[in-house]
């Protein structure tokens, strides 16, 4: 019963993340008005709410019993209280566009990103970006993919193999100079260090054995929600920056192939290896 309650969930969301993605592809050169939300760098457009009603009112009809967290709902506040107060049963957490100023801009990396919880634990991931057309999926215990096919994490052992990624919430720039000491630490510790501008890839770019590490601070469950579950079940792991099993209220997030996680934590710390 509960089998096949999910698989149609996840159809139903790999089918919603799909018109999403061409709804986009259909705005890529008319995007109407662009609104800022809380500074000149935090972009929100008209496609993102078009793209956002797609999905809501199709689980609305579908799944009403169901609660959903959408990063442009104009409820936003009262649903992310819900969400932090009720957490139980089947809900969704939408980011209608991740990498918003990506698509502003017109980079092609960003994604339409649902996950689905269940009693507060990710149980369905999709993450489609249509530039691309690459789509990421998972189900709890049932492995990750990529267009259908089996994915898992890189190999790297050590982060002088590694090539990892960051990010920083636009309008949080005091935390910059934590972010730029880290970088300084990890560019001069790993192969390299990126700045993609969408989180739900960045997690499915470990997961699919490119990248090796993420992290990112103030990062919100519709940014993670998804990835966090492709990641896991493509053999990474994501925790906060303590090392603790990360929980999509958390405030930071690494993320990492599992093998180079211990070392990344530390560095990411700004510690030497051996101190605490
Ligand atoms: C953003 C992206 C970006 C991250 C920002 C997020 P948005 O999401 O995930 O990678 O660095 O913190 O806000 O606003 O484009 O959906
Ligand atoms: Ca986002
Ligand atoms: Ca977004």
């Amino acid at each position: 019963m509960e089998h096949n309650l999910e698989q149609s969930m996840y159809d139903f969301a790999i089918k919603y993340a799909n018109q999403a993605g061409r709804l986009i592809m259909e705005r890529m050169e008319n995007k109407g008005v662009i609104d800022y939300k809380k500074n000149g760098s935090d972009l929100v457009t008209e496609v993102d709410k078009l793209s956002e009603e797609l999905i809501r009112s199709h689980i609305q009809r579908d799944y009403p019993g169901h609660w959903i967290l959408s990063e442009e709902d104009c409820g936003q506040e009262n649903a992310y209280q819900a969400f932090l107060k009720t957490d139980s049963g089947y809900g969704w957490i939408i980011d209608p566009i991740d990498g918003t100023t990506n698509f502003v801009h017109g980079i092609p990396h960003f994604a339409v990103s649902i996950g689905i919880v269940k009693d507060g634990e990710p149980v369905i991931g999709v993450v489609f970006n249509p530039m691309t057309a690459e789509l990421f999926t998972a189900r709890k215990s049932k492995g990750a993919y990529w267009n259908g096919q089996p994915i898992y994490v890189g190999k790297e052992a050590t982060l002088a193999e590694a090539v990892l990624a960051t990010g920083f919430q636009a309008n949080e720039w005091h935390q910059g100079s934590r972010v730029l000491k880290q970088i300084d630490q990890l560019a001069g510790k790993s192969r390299n260090v990126r700045m993609f501008g969408a989180s739900s890839l960045d997690l499915c770019l470990i997961a699919s054995g490119k990248l090796t590490g993420f992290w990112h601070e103030g990062l919100n469950p519709w940014d993670t929600a998804a990835g966090v579950l492709i990641l896991t079940e493509a053999g990474g792991i994501v925790s906060d920056k303590d090392g603790k099993p990360y929980r999509l209220f958390h405030d930071s997030l690494v993320a990492s192939n599992r093998i180079v996680h211990d070392e990344f934590l530390t560095a990411i710390k700004l510690l030497k290896v051996g101190e605490s």
